[in-house]
């Protein structure tokens, strides 16, 4: 492996011929076999970062389940490799649920979360016996009540809390604050209704609460913090009913580098600084250590897959910039324009040759912020290159979209040399299948 591949994926290297290669396989064979724009996962790394969650838990020798948020990356193969590393799924709508129950998960191994989960959406959990749903408002707690009454038995369920606190990132994918459109406030009372309220309900068993405080977080005190916050409630509720929780859910988060200056907390720092604040918080109010969950989303997908693309127009600004133009852009990756991110990127055909051009890197869409990464510093790039942007696994796929008629780009796991279709590129066939003419 290259040395100053920075935030590629682990088997990235440069070969003999100066391109980028991912696990064996030269980009522009990639490129040349599935075409771009194209994702492309490195599959021993995605299966290492599945691995490092597990072993550091198991290391603390607590109970625990890592349940990966596949809001991040969510595919039939992505759903399979997660449960084979023995991960649960964090689903929060019918069609990951769908997705995880397609790749041939079982209902006991996710867990359903959502804001505003539709009768369908519960129905299709409770008939495929999902192990935990974590309830989010009052009107779910109704829905689930009366459906659970014709069913008969008792749902496990969690209760999201929002702890009040307020990680820095940006500010669209921050979620603990009081000002929130999820879970039950803690500060404003609603928490402690709330779980008065299921612990009424005979169709209900309350197994514990769940918090999630944001992502993209590199910052560790927020988490601690947020694990001070829920023992703390933990506490309330048990003065105020009895009721002690069997599991507590403590979200997802943990930042990845996107740049290689970037330094977010490892896998292993994260895991350590929740289990230890879990374990200090509980002996010191006198709590048994609870079985404990956390749902990574971005940290075990992000930073194992880079995004392929095709150079195209190349236009000199004199005195302004240059523009050099992709065949994706926002509907493959929406994070610059949605949050600002910012990304690396290479000519994937010519790892070797020195930068001398500051380019903007455009998408094709028709939009002048269909930018995806300004004034980066490239060998003059040409028509035919093939650019790559690393770290564009987590909230990339996941969030694609068909603006403009884009064919969505296609996913590969490449693993030994070897490159798998895993999702196939969008045809124009695709585009129109759902249209239905006038006549
Ligand atoms: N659990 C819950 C309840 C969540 O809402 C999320 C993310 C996660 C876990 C996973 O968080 P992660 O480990 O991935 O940070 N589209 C945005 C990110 C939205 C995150 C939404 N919730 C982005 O591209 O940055």
């Amino acid at each position: 492996m290259s040395t100053n591949l920075g935030v590629f994926p682990k088997n990235a290297r440069i070969n003999e011929k100066g391109h980028l290669e991912i696990a064996g396989i030269d980009a522009v064979d990639l490129v040349r076999e599935f075409g771009t724009p194209l994702f492309v996962y490195d599959e021993e790394h995605l299966r290492d970062n599945c691995r490092r969650y597990v072993r550091a838990f198991t290391s603390h020798g607590v109970e625990h389940a890592v349940a990966y948020a596949s809001k991040a990356f969510m595919t039939i193969a992505m759903a399979q490799l997660a449960y084979q590393e023995g991960l649960w799924l964090d689903v929060s709508t019918g069609g990951e649920l769908y997705t995880a129950l397609a790749a041939g998960v079982p209902g006991e191994r996710l867990l359903f979360h959502g804001n505003n989960k539709s009768l369908e959406e519960l129905e299709l959990a409770l008939d495929n016996r999902v192990g935990l749903i974590v309830v989010d408002n009052f009107n779910e707690v109704e829905m689930l009540d009366a459906l659970m009454k014709r069913r008969g038995g008792k749902q496990r369920v969690l209760i999201r809390v929002t702890p009040g606190i307020i990680p820095s990132t940006h500010s669209y994918i921050q979620t603990g604050q009081v000002d929130t459109k999820f879970g039950f406030g803690l500060t404003t009372g609603l928490a402690m209704e709330a779980a008065i309220e299921v612990l009424n309900r005979e169709t209900l068993a309350l197994e514990g609460f769940h918090i999630h405080i944001g992502s993209q977080i590199f910052a560790l005190n927020s988490f601690e913090r947020a694990v001070e916050v829920i023992c703390g409630f933990v506490a309330d509720v048990r003065s105020r009913t009895g009721y002690v929780p069997a599991i507590l859910d403590l979200g997802g988060g943990l930042g990845v580098a996107y740049r290689r200056d970037d330094t977010p907390a490892t896998i292993e720092e994260f895991v350590d600084v929740l289990i230890s604040s879990l374990k200090r918080e509980c002996e010191s109010r006198n709590l048994s250590l609870p079985f404990v969950i956390i749902e990574p989303g971005r940290s075990v997908v992000a930073n194992a897959c880079v995004t392929l693309y095709t150079v195209g127009a190349v236009k000199e600004i004199p005195g302004v910039r240059t523009y050099i133009s992709v065949d994706g852009g926002m509907s493959d990756n929406l994070r610059p324009m949605l949050y600002g991110a910012v990304y690396e990127a290479a000519l994937a055909n010519r790892m070797t040759d020195s930068p001398d051009l500051t380019v903007t890197i455009a998408g094709k869409h028709c939009e002048s912020g269909d930018i995806l990464a300004r004034d980066v510093w490239l060998p003059s790039p040409r028509p035919g290159d093939i650019l790559v942007m690393p770290v564009t696994g987590a909230y990339g796929y996941a969030m694609a979209n068909n603006y403009n008629r884009q064919p969505r780009a296609a996913v590969v796991f490449a693993a030994e040399g070897r490159a798998r279709l895993v999702v196939r590129r969008e045809t124009y066939e695709d585009i129109v299948r759902l249209d239905l003419p006038l006549a």
